[in-house]
């Protein structure tokens, strides 16, 4: 067994803090407060190859494994959770879904550029009755023959109003229930797709949460992902690896929260000492550490899993609960380290805590983690 990181992964980490502290931090408070999406950082996240990481080279993606883009995605979650979360559903959920499960003629025509950042990815999944229960799809894909006609209401899509392409899941043949899903491509600027309202959020304010209406949108059989009904199974299996990404968010916005509250600890005084000193703050630090280590470890063997081409949905399930919950956990004990100072915008740690909610509810519930894990020790 081997810690350690290679020569590669390193430089990549090296790469993703560079870029997270030398441009995405100083905006990253007012991009916040005005809900402004980082439409320049992504562009540069596409130069630097971050928008396609994982995408093979022959579809100009940077080839990298899972294990990168986790190092990646914690570097980029420190500072700012909005940049990582555009990056999480370009890579694990668009390009990874289409270069599994696509045709050949759609990974050459939609890869190289979302690999490169040109064009933006959304997963519509959810629905307004159709969160959780993923299955109860009311946006419908009826077949009339050399094209579907989809029309539905999809809710919370992240980079919903910035995408030029959208994978819709909706149902065909509701009599099959699950197995009468079709997953779809479905391009922005196809007749009948309206980008609704966006959202007003308390954390991730400067990604992009849109509804998305399909009015009788036509979309070409040539666009379906897979065989007819694979649709809720490329949802499933693309949501594991999804999870491994927001399990690799949540762990950033922790050690973000982390070592903002380390770096204060030796700076303030109370009582004539800095307040590491006190073994109140010291419990609290050490408890972090041992918590950001655990969930890492978790984070590092799901994506070893993966890379592995070994099972790897319980993994990616319990590294997205536990990475979430300490993110939660980690971030409140970081303000409350910060004290009155923690409360206001400026130390960065009330953010982090806000931003940090999200990664318990979205790619599936902590609920649903823990029903996809007891299944799977169950069965
Ligand atoms: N991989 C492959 N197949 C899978 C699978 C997986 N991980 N999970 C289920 N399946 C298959 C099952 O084997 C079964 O197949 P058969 O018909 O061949 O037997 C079929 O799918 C149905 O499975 P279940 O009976 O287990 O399905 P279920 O209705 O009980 O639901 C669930 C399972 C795990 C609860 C699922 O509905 C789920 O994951 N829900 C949460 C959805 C979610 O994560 N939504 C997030 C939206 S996306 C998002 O947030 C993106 C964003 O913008 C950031």
């Amino acid at each position: 067994m081997n810690f350690q990181l290679s020569e590669e992964h390193l430089m990549i980490r090296q790469a993703a803090r560079d870029f997270a502290q030398n441009e995405c931090k100083s905006g990253v408070i007012e991009r916040d407060n005005k809900q402004e999406h980082p439409t320049e950082l992504v562009k540069k996240m596409g130069e630097l190859g971050f928008m396609g990481m994982m995408v093979s080279p022959e579809y100009g993606g940077g080839g990298m494994d899972t294990a990168s883009y986790v190092l990646a995605m914690e570097e980029i979650s420190k500072v700012d959770a909005s940049c990582s979360v555009i990056m999480s559903v370009q890579n694990s959920l668009v390009n990874w879904g289409l270069e599994t499960f696509g045709s050949e003629a759609q990974k050459n025509k939609y890869l190289p550029k979302l690999a490169a950042g040109e064009m933006i990815g959304a997963f519509c999944l959810s629905e307004p009755e159709a969160g959780s229960d993923a299955t109860q799809q009311r946006t419908t894909a009826v077949d009339m023959g050399d094209h579907y006609l989809l029309n539905g209401t999809k809710n919370w899509i992240t980079n919903g109003g910035k995408a030029g392409v959208y994978l819709v899941i909706a149902h065909t043949d509701k009599e099959k229930k699950h197995r009468g899903i079709n997953a779809l491509i479905v391009d922005r600027d196809m007749p009948g797709v309206v980008v609704g309202n966006k959202e007003d959020k308390l954390g991730i304010r400067g990604s992009d949460t849109h509804v998305i209406m399909f009015n009788d949108v036509k979309v070409p059989k040539e666009n379906r992902i897979g065989e007819d009904g694979f649709g809720f199974k490329f949802a499933m299996k693309t949501l594991d690896g999804g999870r491994i990404g927001i399990a690799s968010q949540a762990l950033g916005i922790a050690s973000g929260a982390y070592e903002l509250a380390l770096a204060y600890s030796k700076e303030r005084k109370t009582f004539g000492k800095p307040i590491h000193n006190h073994q109140a703050i010291q419990f609290k630090l050490a408890d972090m550490a041992m918590e950001i280590e655990a969930a890492r470890l978790l984070c590092m063997k799901a994506a070893y899993l993966k890379d592995q081409h070994e099972p790897y949905g319980q993994a990616a399930a319990m590294a997205k609960l536990f990475c979430s919950e300490v993110a939660m956990k980690t971030t409140v004990e970081a303000v409350q380290v910060h004290g009155g100072y923690g409360f206001v915008k400026e130390y960065h740690v009330e953010r982090l805590m806000r931003d940090a909610k999200i990664t318990q509810i979205y790619e599936g519930t902590s609920e649903i983690q823990r029903l996809v894990i007891a299944r799977s020790i169950l069965k």
